[in-house]
């Protein structure tokens, strides 16, 4: 156990190379479970990754970690199953079951944990794994699931695009027999990603102008080297401390097309933002304008990832900002812990209204899941005094090095360890 301590009110500024995106590796090191031996390089180094290595290693697969990369090997047929405390630990250990499935021709698996943001259900996960030839049973908090004769092509018609589901699917249609037409598919850069590196291990997948998805089914996947792409929700916070800290960050190694939403935001509420082939700079001015209303969308909308640290950002801002979060139905946990640093704002169902002020003041804080913990760093960042950051393990999930990152930023804050 660790927490931070805050000294806030400092400018960050400098430039920062941004790490590889959490949620394109996991789908990658998921795939790596069906495909040949892979180097996939620019993984970050979070608890999440490292789960999803062990999990492979339960599935029989090898997998090390080289600096950056991740190599993984196939070896010979592992478990069927994935422990419990594996699958407690984030929620997209489910995006193994499509792998699972396909390769063993069955899983066992709990139902998956992962940050609190409300009703989770796998339902279209489940849905179009079973039109694929899956029998799935689900007993006490269980899912069983069995493809004796393995699985084959469907057409599948997602009825929200699930991000999680399109990966599942994806997965185990690579190696379905015959073809798999995919509808309402999720489009983030993640997925795309995830596309890719199975293409370079031999997958056939052909994504129309439609937006509909094409899998032909192949029986044997050869593996490759991958680089994964740069996280734009780890960019978007950066950018964002810099932003309501009147800050100039530029932010390295990114792909500026990924954020574009983002930085829309953040040209509204002041701040000049200039982009180039892999680079976003950030110059922000000394106090942020209100940002209007910001609705969080399915790619290319505003991601919800980025909601919670948008909204640290329009705490001090000069003028209102109202949010509208469309994907999860409960990701409003931050609120009252930037609330304890003076931050006006006022939730209705899935609406936030934030009146900025002038000041935020330092406090105890809780990281109550990755995302808001991101939020609460940002808010003591930029307020008066000294604050406790704690609940560290959720920030550890998805941000590398966040203390030393925003320390050669500029900001006092230090890691302290527990016992
Ligand atoms: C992915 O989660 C991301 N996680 C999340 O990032 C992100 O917030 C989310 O996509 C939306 O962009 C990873 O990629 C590892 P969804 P996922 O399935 O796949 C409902 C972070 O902070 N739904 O697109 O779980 C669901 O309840 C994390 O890095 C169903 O109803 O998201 C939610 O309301 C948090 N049935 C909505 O769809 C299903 O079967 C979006 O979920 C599946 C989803």
């Amino acid at each position: 156990m660790s927490h931070y301590i805050i000294r806030g009110g400092n400018r960050l500024e400098g430039a920062l190379k941004i790490h590889g995106a959490k949620n394109a590796a996991l789908p990658i090191l998921a795939a790596a479970a069906i495909c040949g031996d892979s180097v996939i390089r620019n993984c970050p180094n979070l608890t999440d990754i490292s789960v999803a290595m062990e999990i492979l290693r339960h599935l029989g697969c090898g997998a090390l970690r080289q600096g950056d990369a991740i190599v993984t090997t196939q070896g010979e047929a592992g478990d069927c199953r994935i422990p419990d405390q594996l699958m407690g630990a984030m929620r997209s250990s489910i995006v193994f079951l499509g792998g699972m499935v396909a390769r063993h021709g069955c899983a066992e698996l709990a139902l998956p944990g992962g940050c609190e943001l409300g009703a989770r259900p796998i339902d279209l996960h489940l849905a179009a794994l079973e039109r694929m030839g899956a029998r799935i049973t689900e007993t006490g908090g269980r899912l069983l699931c069995s493809a004796p004769e393995g699985l084959h092509g469907a057409r599948i018609d997602l009825s929200f695009p699930s991000v999680g589901a399109t990966e599942n699917t994806l997965i185990a249609a690579v190696t379905a027999q015959g073809e798999t037409v995919l509808t309402g598919a999720a489009r983030e850069p993640e997925i795309l990603d995830l596309i890719d590196f199975l293409r370079a291990c031999g997958a056939r997948i052909a994504i129309g102008l439609d937006g509909v998805i094409r899998v032909e089914g192949v029986k044997r996947l050869q593996g490759t080297e991958h680089r994964v792409i740069p996280d734009r929700i780890a960019a978007g916070t950066y950018l964002c401390a810099a932003a309501m800290t009147g800050g100039d960050l530029l932010a390295k190694e990114v792909v500026p097309g990924h954020l574009a939403s983002s930085l829309s935001v953040l040209a509204q509420a002041g701040c000049r933002v200039v982009t180039g082939p892999d680079w976003v700079r950030l110059t922000a001015p000394r106090r942020l304008a209100g940002f209007g209303t910001v609705k969080t969308m399915p790619y290319p909308g505003f991601p919800t990832d980025m909601q919670s640290v948008m909204m640290a950002a329009a705490t001090v801002a000069d003028g209102p900002t109202v949010f509208v979060e469309n994907i999860f139905e409960s990701r409003y946990r931050h609120v009252p812990e930037l609330r304890k640093l003076g931050a006006k704002i006022i939730t209705e169902g899935r609406a936030a209204v934030v009146t900025g002020v002038e000041e935020l003041t330092g406090a105890n804080l809780l990281c109550t899941d990755l995302r808001g913990g991101a939020a609460v760093v940002l808010g003591a960042l930029a307020a008066r005094g000294e604050s406790t950051v704690t609940g560290l393990d959720h920030i550890d999930r998805g941000y590398d090095d966040l203390e030393g990152n925003l320390s050669r930023l500029g900001a006092d804050m230090k890691r302290v360890r527990n016992g």
